[in-house]
């Protein structure tokens, strides 16, 4: 069995509940692995899971949370719904199945996954996580893969979301769409923070702090993403890796090493669009 670790510690989502910094991804794994790797990870100190209709296996990672020691209460389940559901009728519909999958009943945060702006029913959606929020049955709502004029338009129609999860590393700051966040009080909340173990593991600015410091560069990134005030999300279907990727909390970058790290943004950087993929 893996050593256990402190849990990472909580940002606030603007109603005031607590929302642990780093947790579990589980893209792409199945509900078997899922299930197996989600008790793994709760074992060793993880509290929050990311899971998704379009994943594919909310049942495993309900069943892993079943599975470990530590009580449902503990662990923030986030999950997201697809674009067919982008109606009032729907988003309570999409919230009645994805706690049936997770077989819990009440979800902690629940995200519109994609803007899908060719459909342009996201603020119908985002009204309807309002109201299953004041029935309880959701502690806190948000979106995913906004952009900026996505996000405004939530904002004139008077909506401002708990939390917008996007695609945001070393490589792709999205400074613009963080700004938004910051002046608006929403949580920024970072996918494939580690660049899916691309390119940027070999970033020699980074592979220089993460010896420094006698850290893998995986755990300087991660450090980077939660000393820049972000709640991330990192995958890993290994208990290793899983305990290296919690293991950030022990140590600090410097003033220095975090410019380093933030000098590294290149806006040529591939991001997925969400003005053109969605579902
Ligand atoms: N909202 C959205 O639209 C959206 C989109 C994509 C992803 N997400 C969420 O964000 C999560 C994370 O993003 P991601 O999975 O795309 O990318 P990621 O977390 O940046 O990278 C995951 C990959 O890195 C490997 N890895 C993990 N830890 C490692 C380490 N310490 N050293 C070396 N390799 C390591 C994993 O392999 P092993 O499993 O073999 O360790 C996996 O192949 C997803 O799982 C999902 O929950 C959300």
């Amino acid at each position: 069995m893996t050593a256990q670790l402190p849990p990472a510690p909580t940002l606030r989502l603007a109603n005031g509940v607590e929302i642990p910094q780093l947790g579990l991804g589980t893209w792409p794994m199945d509900d078997a692995q899922c299930a197996v790797a989600v008790t793994a990870a709760i074992e060793m100190g993880y509290r929050l899971i990311d899971t998704a209709e379009n994943y594919g296996n909310e049942a495993g990672v309900g069943e892993g949370v079943r599975n470990a020691s530590v009580p449902r209460s503990e662990v923030f389940i986030t999950t997201k719904f697809n674009r067919k559901w982008h109606s009032a009728a729907g988003v309570r519909e999409a919230c009645e199945a994805s706690l049936k999958r997770l077989g819990t009943d009440y979800i902690d945060l629940f995200l519109i996954h994609w803007p899908n702006p060719d459909q342009d029913r996201y603020v119908e959606a985002y009204e309807a996580l309002t109201t299953l929020l004041a029935e309880g049955k959701l502690r806190g709502i948000g979106v995913s893969n906004f952009k900026p004029a996505h996000l405004r338009k939530l904002f004139e129609a008077g909506f401002v979301p708990h939390l917008n999860q996007i695609q945001l590393d070393p490589y792709r700051q999205r400074r613009d769409i963080v700004a938004i966040h910051q002046a608006k009080g929403i949580v920024t909340e970072t996918w494939s923070p580690i660049d899916r173990n691309g390119p940027m593991l070999h970033d020699p600015v980074i592979a220089g702090i993460a010896k420094a410091h006698g850290k893998t560069v995986p755990q300087i990134v991660l450090r980077w993403h939660v000393q820049s005030g972000y709640v991330t999300t990192p995958k890993s279907a290994d208990p290793r890796r899983q305990a290296e990727n919690l293991d950030i909390f022990g140590f600090a970058l410097s003033a220095a090493e975090m410019a380093a790290l933030h000098a590294l943004d290149n806006p040529a950087a591939p991001v997925l669009n969400a003005d053109e993929f969605g579902h």
